[in-house]
Protein backbone atom coordinates (compact mmCIF):
# COMPACT_ATOMS: atom_id res chain seq x y z
CA UNK A 1 0.00 0.00 0.00
CA UNK A 2 1.34 3.65 -0.58
CA UNK A 3 2.11 5.47 1.98
CA UNK A 4 1.27 8.87 2.23
CA UNK A 5 2.31 11.67 4.83
CA UNK A 6 2.19 15.44 5.52
CA UNK A 7 5.10 17.12 3.21
CA UNK A 8 4.68 20.51 4.91
CA UNK A 9 2.39 22.79 6.93
CA UNK A 10 1.32 26.30 7.19
CA UNK A 11 -1.04 28.22 9.18
CA UNK A 12 -2.75 31.76 9.46
CA UNK A 13 -4.41 33.42 12.42
CA UNK A 14 -5.64 36.56 11.86
CA UNK A 15 -4.05 39.83 14.03
CA UNK A 16 -7.29 40.89 15.72
CA UNK A 17 -7.22 39.68 18.93
CA UNK A 18 -10.20 39.74 21.42
CA UNK A 19 -9.16 38.81 25.18
CA UNK A 20 -11.51 37.70 28.24
CA UNK A 21 -11.71 41.21 29.44
CA UNK A 22 -12.70 43.02 25.89
CA UNK A 23 -15.38 40.43 26.55
CA UNK A 24 -16.23 41.34 29.73
CA UNK A 25 -17.34 44.76 28.71
CA UNK A 26 -19.90 43.34 25.55
CA UNK A 27 -21.38 40.79 27.72
CA UNK A 28 -22.09 39.59 31.16
CA UNK A 29 -18.91 37.62 31.42
CA UNK A 30 -15.81 37.37 33.66
CA UNK A 31 -12.06 36.57 32.86
CA UNK A 32 -12.43 34.17 36.12
CA UNK A 33 -15.38 32.08 34.27
CA UNK A 34 -14.00 31.76 31.07
CA UNK A 35 -10.24 30.64 31.90
CA UNK A 36 -11.73 28.41 34.89
CA UNK A 37 -14.96 26.52 32.79
CA UNK A 38 -12.79 26.46 29.20
CA UNK A 39 -9.10 27.54 29.35
CA UNK A 40 -9.64 30.36 26.84
CA UNK A 41 -7.92 33.39 27.14
CA UNK A 42 -8.40 34.96 23.70
CA UNK A 43 -9.15 34.17 20.48
CA UNK A 44 -8.34 36.30 17.29
CA UNK A 45 -11.27 37.74 15.09
CA UNK A 46 -11.47 37.87 11.14
CA UNK A 47 -13.48 40.71 10.99
CA UNK A 48 -13.41 41.76 6.91
CA UNK A 49 -10.98 39.19 5.72
CA UNK A 50 -12.96 36.21 4.35
CA UNK A 51 -12.33 32.35 5.39
CA UNK A 52 -11.06 32.16 1.54
CA UNK A 53 -8.88 34.68 2.92
CA UNK A 54 -7.78 33.10 5.49
CA UNK A 55 -7.90 29.97 3.37
CA UNK A 56 -5.01 31.17 0.82
CA UNK A 57 -3.09 32.95 3.43
CA UNK A 58 -2.66 29.33 5.58
CA UNK A 59 -1.76 27.83 2.08
CA UNK A 60 0.64 29.63 0.58
CA UNK A 61 2.93 28.65 4.05
CA UNK A 62 1.97 25.36 3.67
CA UNK A 63 3.41 24.77 -0.10
CA UNK A 64 6.54 27.16 0.86
CA UNK A 65 7.08 24.67 3.72
CA UNK A 66 6.54 21.88 1.58
CA UNK A 67 8.41 23.10 -1.26
CA UNK A 68 5.62 22.28 -3.84
CA UNK A 69 4.17 24.87 -6.34
CA UNK A 70 0.73 25.63 -6.80
CA UNK A 71 1.43 23.90 -10.35
CA UNK A 72 1.97 21.16 -8.93
CA UNK A 73 -1.38 20.74 -6.22
CA UNK A 74 -3.69 17.98 -8.09
CA UNK A 75 -6.36 18.30 -5.29
CA UNK A 76 -7.71 21.36 -3.02
CA UNK A 77 -9.99 20.14 -0.21
CA UNK A 78 -10.71 23.33 2.22
CA UNK A 79 -12.62 22.28 5.46
CA UNK A 80 -15.08 24.66 6.64
CA UNK A 81 -18.36 25.38 8.10
CA UNK A 82 -18.43 29.22 7.57
CA UNK A 83 -17.38 29.37 3.60
CA UNK A 84 -17.59 32.71 2.14
CA UNK A 85 -20.83 31.69 0.73
CA UNK A 86 -22.74 28.77 -0.48
CA UNK A 87 -20.91 28.72 -3.66
CA UNK A 88 -18.53 28.96 -5.40
CA UNK A 89 -16.33 26.50 -2.59
CA UNK A 90 -13.95 28.14 -0.44
CA UNK A 91 -11.74 25.23 -2.66
CA UNK A 92 -12.20 26.91 -5.64
CA UNK A 93 -11.43 30.49 -4.65
CA UNK A 94 -8.08 29.14 -3.54
CA UNK A 95 -7.74 27.21 -6.66
CA UNK A 96 -7.91 30.95 -8.57
CA UNK A 97 -5.86 32.54 -5.90
CA UNK A 98 -3.03 30.42 -6.03
CA UNK A 99 -3.57 29.45 -9.65
CA UNK A 100 -3.17 25.73 -9.06
CA UNK A 101 -4.95 25.17 -11.99
CA UNK A 102 -4.31 21.63 -12.53
CA UNK A 103 -6.24 20.65 -9.25
CA UNK A 104 -9.77 19.66 -8.35
CA UNK A 105 -10.89 21.43 -5.89
CA UNK A 106 -14.05 20.85 -3.06
CA UNK A 107 -15.10 21.99 0.13
CA UNK A 108 -15.89 19.11 2.70
CA UNK A 109 -18.19 20.23 6.03
CA UNK A 110 -17.49 18.22 9.39
CA UNK A 111 -17.14 20.46 11.75
CA UNK A 112 -14.40 20.29 14.21
CA UNK A 113 -13.44 17.11 12.69
CA UNK A 114 -13.51 18.74 9.46
CA UNK A 115 -9.83 19.07 8.62
CA UNK A 116 -9.07 15.16 9.54
CA UNK A 117 -12.41 13.94 7.38
CA UNK A 118 -10.29 16.31 4.56
CA UNK A 119 -7.07 14.71 5.01
CA UNK A 120 -8.52 10.93 4.95
CA UNK A 121 -9.95 11.81 2.27
CA UNK A 122 -7.48 13.38 0.34
CA UNK A 123 -5.14 10.23 1.44
CA UNK A 124 -7.20 7.59 -0.32
CA UNK A 125 -7.23 9.97 -3.48
CA UNK A 126 -3.38 9.86 -3.14
CA UNK A 127 -3.18 6.39 -2.62
CA UNK A 128 -5.16 5.78 -4.97
CA UNK A 129 -3.00 7.71 -7.51
CA UNK A 130 -6.14 10.05 -8.54
CA UNK A 131 -3.51 12.97 -6.94
CA UNK A 132 -0.11 13.24 -6.23
CA UNK A 133 -0.24 16.14 -4.04
CA UNK A 134 -3.08 17.10 -2.22
CA UNK A 135 -3.43 20.23 -0.73
CA UNK A 136 -6.04 19.93 2.59
CA UNK A 137 -6.74 23.35 4.17
CA UNK A 138 -9.25 23.94 7.56
CA UNK A 139 -10.43 27.83 7.46
CA UNK A 140 -13.04 29.41 9.65
CA UNK A 141 -14.32 32.46 10.18
CA UNK A 142 -17.06 31.06 12.30
CA UNK A 143 -17.24 34.47 14.67
CA UNK A 144 -19.45 35.48 11.18
CA UNK A 145 -21.81 33.00 13.16
CA UNK A 146 -21.75 33.76 16.23
CA UNK A 147 -24.57 35.92 18.67
CA UNK A 148 -22.47 38.89 20.33
CA UNK A 149 -25.15 38.87 22.59
CA UNK A 150 -25.09 35.24 23.73
CA UNK A 151 -22.45 34.29 26.66
CA UNK A 152 -23.26 31.00 26.50
CA UNK A 153 -21.72 30.92 22.88
CA UNK A 154 -19.57 33.65 22.12
CA UNK A 155 -16.84 33.28 24.80
CA UNK A 156 -15.69 30.25 23.04
CA UNK A 157 -15.13 30.58 19.19
CA UNK A 158 -12.38 32.26 17.43
CA UNK A 159 -11.01 32.26 13.38
CA UNK A 160 -8.29 31.02 11.88
CA UNK A 161 -6.63 28.57 9.24
CA UNK A 162 -3.91 25.67 9.02
CA UNK A 163 -2.90 23.48 6.00
CA UNK A 164 -0.97 20.78 4.96
CA UNK A 165 0.49 19.29 1.81
CA UNK A 166 0.08 15.67 1.40
CA UNK A 167 1.88 12.98 -0.65
CA UNK A 168 3.52 10.24 -1.08
CA UNK A 169 6.35 8.94 2.02
CA UNK A 170 8.77 6.18 1.65
CA UNK A 171 8.00 5.92 5.44
CA UNK A 172 5.44 6.16 7.90
CA UNK A 173 3.23 8.62 7.39
CA UNK A 174 -0.70 8.54 8.16
CA UNK A 175 -1.11 5.19 9.22
CA UNK A 176 -4.67 4.66 10.44
CA UNK A 177 -7.58 6.81 10.23
CA UNK A 178 -11.09 6.92 11.93
CA UNK A 179 -14.28 8.44 11.15
CA UNK A 180 -17.59 8.41 12.60
CA UNK A 181 -20.97 10.16 12.46
CA UNK A 182 -24.54 10.62 15.15
CA UNK A 183 -26.49 12.97 12.74
CA UNK A 184 -29.16 11.63 15.17
CA UNK A 185 -27.79 14.18 17.77
CA UNK A 186 -27.24 17.14 15.15
CA UNK A 187 -29.75 19.25 17.22
CA UNK A 188 -27.31 19.50 20.04
CA UNK A 189 -25.05 22.33 18.23
CA UNK A 190 -26.20 24.04 15.10
CA UNK A 191 -27.01 27.13 13.08
CA UNK A 192 -30.18 28.81 13.47
CA UNK A 193 -31.77 31.23 11.68
CA UNK A 194 -34.55 33.39 14.26
CA UNK A 195 -36.38 35.02 10.97
CA UNK A 196 -39.31 36.27 11.10
CA UNK A 197 -42.33 35.71 8.65
CA UNK A 198 -42.58 36.86 4.99
CA UNK A 199 -44.86 40.05 4.37
CA UNK A 200 -47.52 37.06 3.07
CA UNK A 201 -47.50 35.46 6.07
CA UNK A 202 -49.91 36.10 9.16
CA UNK A 203 -48.15 37.25 12.24
CA UNK A 204 -45.04 39.53 12.48
CA UNK A 205 -43.30 39.92 9.61
CA UNK A 206 -39.57 41.28 10.58
CA UNK A 207 -36.52 39.64 10.48
CA UNK A 208 -34.66 39.59 13.72
CA UNK A 209 -31.74 37.49 13.87
CA UNK A 210 -28.47 36.69 11.24
CA UNK A 211 -27.73 32.65 11.24
CA UNK A 212 -26.10 31.97 14.46
CA UNK A 213 -24.45 28.83 16.60
CA UNK A 214 -26.86 27.92 19.49
CA UNK A 215 -25.44 24.55 21.52
CA UNK A 216 -26.65 22.54 24.45
CA UNK A 217 -22.89 22.76 26.07
CA UNK A 218 -23.40 20.50 29.08
CA UNK A 219 -24.73 17.80 26.59
CA UNK A 220 -22.29 17.97 24.37
CA UNK A 221 -19.13 17.66 26.78
CA UNK A 222 -19.98 14.37 28.14
CA UNK A 223 -20.49 13.48 24.43
CA UNK A 224 -16.96 14.94 22.92
CA UNK A 225 -15.19 13.15 26.16
CA UNK A 226 -16.96 10.00 25.41
CA UNK A 227 -16.68 10.41 21.86
CA UNK A 228 -13.00 11.16 21.73
CA UNK A 229 -11.76 8.97 24.43
CA UNK A 230 -13.07 5.76 21.99
CA UNK A 231 -12.16 7.45 18.54
CA UNK A 232 -8.54 7.30 19.99
CA UNK A 233 -8.89 3.77 21.06
CA UNK A 234 -10.44 2.61 18.00
CA UNK A 235 -7.63 4.34 16.00
CA UNK A 236 -4.71 3.10 17.97
CA UNK A 237 -6.45 -0.49 17.62
CA UNK A 238 -5.93 -0.11 13.38
CA UNK A 239 -2.74 1.52 13.33
CA UNK A 240 -1.60 -0.97 16.12
CA UNK A 241 0.01 1.26 18.40
CA UNK A 242 0.41 0.84 22.25
CA UNK A 243 -1.36 3.53 24.34
CA UNK A 244 2.26 4.06 26.03
CA UNK A 245 3.45 4.61 22.83
CA UNK A 246 2.09 7.87 22.15
CA UNK A 247 4.51 10.55 22.03
CA UNK A 248 1.96 13.75 21.10
CA UNK A 249 -1.82 13.70 21.06
CA UNK A 250 -3.29 16.91 19.40
CA UNK A 251 -6.87 17.32 19.62
CA UNK A 252 -9.30 19.14 19.15
CA UNK A 253 -9.44 22.75 21.22
CA UNK A 254 -12.96 22.98 22.20
CA UNK A 255 -12.50 23.17 26.20
CA UNK A 256 -9.54 22.62 28.73
CA UNK A 257 -11.82 20.46 30.64
CA UNK A 258 -12.90 17.58 28.04
CA UNK A 259 -9.10 17.49 27.19
CA UNK A 260 -8.31 16.92 30.64
CA UNK A 261 -11.52 14.41 30.97
CA UNK A 262 -10.18 12.18 27.91
CA UNK A 263 -6.98 12.30 29.02
CA UNK A 264 -8.06 11.15 32.42
CA UNK A 265 -10.43 8.38 30.88
CA UNK A 266 -8.05 6.97 28.75
CA UNK A 267 -5.23 7.40 31.99
CA UNK A 268 -2.71 9.41 29.25
CA UNK A 269 -0.30 11.87 30.65
CA UNK A 270 -1.85 15.31 29.78
CA UNK A 271 2.12 16.41 29.01
CA UNK A 272 1.58 14.50 26.21
CA UNK A 273 -1.11 16.56 24.93
CA UNK A 274 -0.31 19.81 22.82
CA UNK A 275 -2.96 22.77 24.06
CA UNK A 276 -3.29 25.82 22.16
CA UNK A 277 -6.61 27.10 23.30
CA UNK A 278 -5.78 29.62 25.76
CA UNK A 279 -4.62 31.86 22.30
CA UNK A 280 -7.13 30.91 19.80
CA UNK A 281 -10.02 29.49 21.45
CA UNK A 282 -12.39 27.08 19.34
CA UNK A 283 -11.73 27.11 15.41
CA UNK A 284 -13.89 24.50 14.50
CA UNK A 285 -11.81 22.79 11.76
CA UNK A 286 -8.95 25.28 11.72
CA UNK A 287 -8.11 24.28 15.30
CA UNK A 288 -6.55 20.77 15.05
CA UNK A 289 -4.71 22.37 11.59
CA UNK A 290 -3.06 25.52 13.74
CA UNK A 291 -2.67 22.83 16.91
CA UNK A 292 -0.78 20.32 14.42
CA UNK A 293 1.95 23.02 12.87
CA UNK A 294 2.75 25.10 15.57
CA UNK A 295 3.16 21.32 17.83
CA UNK A 296 5.48 20.71 14.78
CA UNK A 297 7.22 24.34 14.76
CA UNK A 298 7.99 24.27 18.39
CA UNK A 299 9.38 20.55 18.39
CA UNK A 300 6.95 18.87 20.24
CA UNK A 301 6.88 16.99 17.55
CA UNK A 302 9.82 14.96 16.10
CA UNK A 303 10.63 12.68 12.93
CA UNK A 304 9.29 8.88 14.26
CA UNK A 305 7.10 9.90 16.60
CA UNK A 306 3.72 8.05 16.85
CA UNK A 307 1.23 11.24 16.77
CA UNK A 308 -2.30 10.90 17.18
CA UNK A 309 -5.26 13.59 16.05
CA UNK A 310 -8.58 13.69 17.57
CA UNK A 311 -11.79 15.39 16.97
CA UNK A 312 -15.12 16.16 17.87
CA UNK A 313 -17.69 18.36 16.62
CA UNK A 314 -21.34 19.30 15.19
CA UNK A 315 -23.12 17.17 12.94
CA UNK A 316 -22.47 15.18 15.35
CA UNK A 317 -19.13 13.40 13.91
CA UNK A 318 -15.83 13.02 15.38
CA UNK A 319 -12.87 11.48 13.45
CA UNK A 320 -9.02 10.17 14.55
CA UNK A 321 -6.10 9.78 12.57
CA UNK A 322 -2.96 8.19 13.62
CA UNK A 323 0.52 10.01 12.17
CA UNK A 324 4.61 8.40 12.37
CA UNK A 325 6.14 12.02 11.48
N1 LIG B 1 -19.90 33.72 31.57
C1 LIG B 1 -20.40 33.58 32.81
N2 LIG B 1 -21.31 32.65 33.10
C2 LIG B 1 -21.72 31.85 32.12
C3 LIG B 1 -21.24 31.95 30.80
C4 LIG B 1 -20.29 32.96 30.55
N3 LIG B 1 -19.76 33.13 29.32
N4 LIG B 1 -21.84 31.01 30.04
C5 LIG B 1 -22.66 30.33 30.85
N5 LIG B 1 -22.60 30.84 32.09
C6 LIG B 1 -23.33 30.40 33.28
C7 LIG B 1 -24.61 29.67 32.96
O1 LIG B 1 -25.67 30.56 32.75
C8 LIG B 1 -24.82 28.84 34.21
O2 LIG B 1 -25.36 29.65 35.20
P1 LIG B 1 -26.42 29.04 36.25
O3 LIG B 1 -25.69 27.97 37.00
O4 LIG B 1 -26.79 30.23 37.08
O5 LIG B 1 -27.54 28.49 35.42
C9 LIG B 1 -23.38 28.49 34.63
O6 LIG B 1 -22.52 29.48 33.99
C10 LIG B 1 -22.93 27.12 34.24
O7 LIG B 1 -23.26 26.93 32.87
P2 LIG B 1 -22.96 25.56 32.15
O8 LIG B 1 -23.54 25.59 30.78
O9 LIG B 1 -23.32 24.44 33.08
O10 LIG B 1 -21.37 25.65 32.06
P3 LIG B 1 -20.36 24.50 31.67
O11 LIG B 1 -19.44 24.27 32.78
O12 LIG B 1 -21.06 23.30 31.07
O13 LIG B 1 -19.53 25.19 30.51
C11 LIG B 1 -19.33 25.14 28.12
C12 LIG B 1 -20.17 25.59 29.32
C13 LIG B 1 -18.00 25.86 28.19
C14 LIG B 1 -20.06 25.51 26.85
C15 LIG B 1 -19.09 23.60 28.17
O14 LIG B 1 -20.31 22.94 28.46
C16 LIG B 1 -18.49 23.03 26.91
O15 LIG B 1 -17.35 23.25 26.59
N6 LIG B 1 -19.25 22.19 26.16
C17 LIG B 1 -18.77 21.49 24.97
C18 LIG B 1 -18.75 22.37 23.76
C19 LIG B 1 -18.35 21.55 22.55
O16 LIG B 1 -17.55 20.67 22.63
N7 LIG B 1 -18.97 21.83 21.40
C20 LIG B 1 -18.79 21.01 20.23
C21 LIG B 1 -17.57 21.36 19.47
S1 LIG B 1 -17.64 22.90 18.69
C22 LIG B 1 -17.96 22.67 16.99
O17 LIG B 1 -18.35 21.64 16.55
C23 LIG B 1 -17.80 23.83 16.06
Amino acid sequence: MVKVGILGQGAYLPSKKLTNFDLEKMVDTSDEWIRSRTGIQERRIAGSEKTSDLAVKAAVRALKNSKIPAEKIDLIIVATISPDSNFPSVACKVQRALGAWKASAFDVSAACSGYLYAMTTAKQFVQTGLAKHALVIAAEHITSLIDWKDRDTCVLFGDGAGACVLGRVKKGGITADFLQAFGDQGDLMKVVVEAGRSPFHPGKSTYTKLPHVVMQGQELFKIAVNSMADAIEKVLKKAKVKKENIDCIVPHQANDRIITAVAKKLNIPKEKIFINIHKYGNMSAASIAVALYEAHQSKRIKKGDNVVLVAFGAGLVSAANVIKW
